[in-house]
């Protein structure tokens, strides 16, 4: 693999949600020590760096996306004994470590809010976002909570309303002032300091709010199915051009330390996800690019897709694609067990950086969660609505033992029927399996430079199949990728020679492509072109 490029430019990014990958402790809740005991596996796979969801002491509200405190670990999870362990496990395997960082709100149960709102005076009085009555008394204007309802939660001390974007548990911090900034610089600084690698940074366009609080304008498009949060646009609440000063900050910072990175959550439209990248050595390495989740699963919008993005990508922006994550239906459940195949191809042969969900490497789908068990404030908020992530956060399957061999005890989100099919020990050794196909994936992505860091090109196919080359120093790799349950004939003539390297069809492997090249169905191919 060529050194030019960066670890995180060239390596494949695996993002566990720690609460359901191994219970080490038998609570049911997945924990430090238990991801310790997993990394074999993940090595085997073939990942390059991994991301776990939040571990800092928090009340479990958003399930550790309401920090109340950034500088330790929750007790659920181990100590941050526990945790220097772990990463130094990790990176004894040349392995990377991403925490999650969540700057935008912390709990209320965060030392800095419960000063915060004992008076309108006191120290820390100007670090959340407070605001008076509006002149009926009710809340200072329209803005709306992400999960529904509105933004703002009236406090009795202080006779005021505080902002949340999220859960009233989880108020909104004021990084319009610089002591929050300076203070939130100190918690990236405590991590890095430690021998983090880097961050994902929790929905980071949220982090300034317009000055004037002018009212978010109502969404044209509104579909009430989508939940009630969609009601208004978020104009004045996210994605203010002042943002982008303190993601400069945050880069400054990381800049001071060895090849360290951040990856923005950025749900936004490209033009606009393409300004986090700023104008050089000051935005996000990474504003996560999350197309792959969000659009219909169809060659052509997928193509259009990965066209317009390449277009659009600063000179100095390095792509990156998501095929799942903890807040997404699972990819086997949005587009079916054929299609996640051919997905997985298209996620590992695109030119960026691709970040793997924990699970989907073994054809994890939603479960099934009864109303009395679910978890998700989200779904508890707005029931019925489908919008709970309960279904993709499922302990993951290790094995046909009790409990998939996730944990001694009652897992936290039960686990599903098939479990007992559908797991690592199942697939490990069968040639046909998922894990096979994935591991077989990861390597050819690590073999051949191309994958990871060769140029892109679009390959004129027809229309139910997306392909394209990807090529370094003269070797030039064909993907070809047939969405339809139709078989699909490809026809180009004296370009179409070579040999397939990787199949979603595994007897498919090694057959030779003469002038054309006849899909199967569901197919995705990885073709080595000839010389010629
Ligand atoms: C985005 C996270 O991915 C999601 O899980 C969480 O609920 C919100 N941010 C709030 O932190």
């Amino acid at each position: 693999m060529p050194d030019s490029y960066l670890w995180w430019q060239k390596g494949v990014v695996y993002q566990i949600y720690p609460r359901s990958y191994q219970d080490s402790n038998g609570d049911g809740v997945g924990d430090l020590n238990g991801i310790r005991q997993r990394l074999d596996y993940l090595q085997a796979l073939g990942v390059d760096a991994i991301w776990l969801s939040p571990i800092y002491p928090s009340p479990m509200a958003d399930f550790g996306y309401d920090i109340a405190d950034y500088v330790d670990i929750d007790p659920v999870f181990g100590t941050l004994a526990e945790f220097d362990a772990l990463l130094a496990d990790i990176h004894g395997r040349g392995m990377k470590l991403l925490l999650d960082f969540v700057p935008n709100h912390t709990s209320e149960e965060h030392a800095w809010f419960k000063e915060s709102r004992q008076s309108r005076t006191n120290p820390k009085a100007d670090w959340y976002i407070w605001k008076d009555p509006a002149a009926d008394g009710g809340p200072p204007n329209n803005w709306l909570s992400s999960f529904g309802g509105s933004g703002w939660q009236y406090d009795d001390v202080r006779k005021q309303y505080y902002y949340h974007a999220f859960l009233k548990e989880q108020p909104d911090l004021n990084w319009r002032n610089p002591a929050v900034q300076d203070a939130m610089l100190d918690v990236m600084r405590f991590w890095l300091d430690r021998g983090v690698d880097g961050f994902r940074i929790d929905v980071i366009w949220h982090l300034i709010k317009d000055e004037d609080f002018r009212a978010n304008p109502p969404n044209p498009d509104y579909d009430p199915n989508t939940g009630e949060q969609n009601k208004l646009l978020t104009t004045y609440t996210t994605d203010r051009p002042e943002v982008h000063q303190v993601i400069g900050r945050m880069r400054k910072l990381l800049d001071e330390y060895h090849e360290r990175m951040m990856v923005g959550e950025i749900y936004l439209p490209v033009q606009k996800l393409v300004t986090y990248y700023g104008t050089g050595g000051d935005g996000v390495n990474l504003p996560f690019n999350f197309q792959l989740i969000t659009l219909p699963w169809k060659a052509s919008v997928i193509r259009n897709a990965v066209d317009s993005y390449e277009a659009a990508l600063p000179d100095h922006g390095w792509p990156n694609w998501v095929l799942g994550n903890h807040d997404n239906h699972r990819l086997q459940t949005r587009i079916g067990a054929e299609q996640a195949r051919v997905a997985a191809m298209l996620l590992l042969t695109l030119r960026g950086t691709p970040t793997l969900y924990y699970g989907d490497e073994i054809g994890m789908h939603d479960i099934e969660v009864p109303p009395e068990l679910v978890q998700d404030p989200f779904e508890k908020k707005q029931p019925g609505k489908g919008l709970g992530r309960d279904p993709e956060r499922s302990p993951m399957q290790w094995d046909a033992s009790t409990n998939a061999g996730f944990s001694t005890a009652r897992p936290w989100l039960p686990l599903p029927p098939d479990a007992v099919q559908v797991n690592v020990a199942a697939q490990d050794q069968n040639d046909d399996s998922m894990l096979t196909y994935y591991r077989h994936l990861l390597a050819l992505r690590r073999q051949e430079p191309a994958l990871a860091v060769g140029s892109y090109h679009d390959f004129g196919t027809p229309e139910q199949v997306f392909g394209y080359t990807r090529s370094y120093e003269g070797r030039r790799l064909l993907v070809l990728l047939n969405f339809s349950a139709d078989t699909q004939p490809v026809e180009h003539g004296h370009l179409l020679h070579g040999q397939v390297l990787l199949s979603t069809l595994k007897p498919r492997i090694g057959i030779q492509a003469n002038g054309d090249f006849t899909l199967q169905p569901h197919e995705g191919v990885v073709i080595l072109l000839a010389d010629r």
